[in-house]
């Protein structure tokens, strides 16, 4: 892939902000504000969030325009909304250094959006498997905003002309076509390098960490049994069940990572292991290689707490405390705006928009 961060156009008046500031480039994320925050979540995206933020000018967002692509209860959107930000803050993103906010605040994202809509072609957005998942048998009845989520999301990342984005690995397909609408505008609207080519990043041990019920079935908010996952926000009890109950197999615990690899829920386990410790997973395989599983499990829920409790508790604790987590959004947004809106002036000048 191009290095986006050395081939930034000079004469972008945005891009050279970072550079300036000597970080290696622009960061967008997000995250979608429909209950049940998980591990996955966590692991997957949030963690990483706050430990690039020494090296990248940062923005996260809690992608509330995503969300309602399926029904949200308006009455609970504007607490989730918090609950994410809350999340953002509470695995140590600095929201005055960095910024945090809710996308709807910025509408910037939803004008580009409309553009973006008239880049992608049909085509593209057939591929797209999380659709197909999502929409299921049912695919006449869904909203037509679930069918155009990717090239939202192109927006959101390309309205900040985001150099690179760390998501977990279920959001890879959605960042190559993010890079097709990018290429497709530059060169329809013979604007060479004005969108950047962006890069994702997804690493550490547990970029797809899997169902605690089944391990071939992604973690996932939506799923029916609470079992399936552990939220950020579930107290030590409650986290020991879930890994007690957490499906294994007959067997000790595997002795290599080929043996890993063809048992499914030992695998997610192992990953989610090495992520929480910061290990290499072929470490733990070796550490805990021939024992049983009741030891690891136990071992497991030990890590899972020490780790995610201090997580949770300051979640809890700034989910008490609205008008601090609404300052932070409010604050963010206006900063949002302000690199969003000179970049969307640039956008409708190449396309041919007249303006106020
Ligand atoms: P969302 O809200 O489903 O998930 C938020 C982040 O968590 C990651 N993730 C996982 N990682 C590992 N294992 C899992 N089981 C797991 N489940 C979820 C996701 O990959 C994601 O990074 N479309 C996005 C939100 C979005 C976005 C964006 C992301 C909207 N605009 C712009 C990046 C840039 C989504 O639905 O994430």
């Amino acid at each position: 892939m191009p290095d986006v961060t050395t081939a930034a156009p000079a004469a972008n008046p945005h891009l050279p902000h970072y550079q300036a500031r000597g970080l290696k480039g622009r960061i967008l994320s997000g995250v979608q504000p429909t209950g049940n925050l998980h591990l996955g979540n966590y692991l997957g995206a949030i963690r990483n969030f706050a430990r690039l933020q020494h090296d990248y000018e940062c923005l996260y967002c809690v992608v509330d325009m995503h969300a309602i692509t399926v029904w949200q209860d308006p009455a609970a959107l504007s607490g989730q909304t918090r609950e994410i930000a809350s999340a953002f803050l509470a695995a140590g993103v600095d929201g005055h250094k960095h910024i945090i906010f809710n996308q709807s605040m910025v509408p910037e994202h939803a004008q580009l959006a409309w553009i973006f809509n008239c880049v992608a072609r049909l085509g593209w957005m057939n591929r797209m498997t999380q659709f197909k998942e999502k929409a299921g048998k049912d695919r006449e009845n869904v909203s037509l905003g679930l069918y155009a989520y990717p090239a939202l999301m192109a927006a959101d990342i390309l309205i900040y002309k985001a150099t690179h984005v760390p998501v977990g690995e279920d959001q890879k397909q959605h960042l190559e076509l993010t890079r097709d609408i990018a290429i497709k505008f530059n060169n329809d609207f013979k604007a060479p390098d004005f969108f950047p080519v962006t890069e994702p990043l997804i690493f550490g041990a547990a970029t797809r960490v899997m169902s605690l019920r089944d391990g071939t079935k992604k973690m996932s908010k939506s799923d029916p049994s609470d079992f399936s996952r552990i939220n950020l926000t579930d107290d030590a009890d409650a986290i020991a069940q879930k890994i007690r109950r957490a499906k294994t197999d007959p067997f000790p615990m595997p002795d290599s990572a080929a043996d890993a690899e063809k048992r499914p829920d030992a695998d997610n386990l192992l990953g989610i292991y090495a992520a929480l410790a910061d290990m290499e997973k072929d470490a733990v395989i070796l550490e805990y290689a021939g024992r049983q599983f009741s030891d690891f499990k136990a071992a497991l829920t030990e890590l899972a707490v020490t780790k995610l409790g201090p997580v949770g508790a300051e979640m809890q604790r700034l989910m008490k405390d609205p008008g601090h987590v609404d300052r932070i959004l409010h604050e963010g947004a206006e900063r949002a705006r302000a690199i969003a809106a000179p970049i969307l002036a640039e956008t409708y000048k190449i396309v041919g928009f007249l303006q106020p």
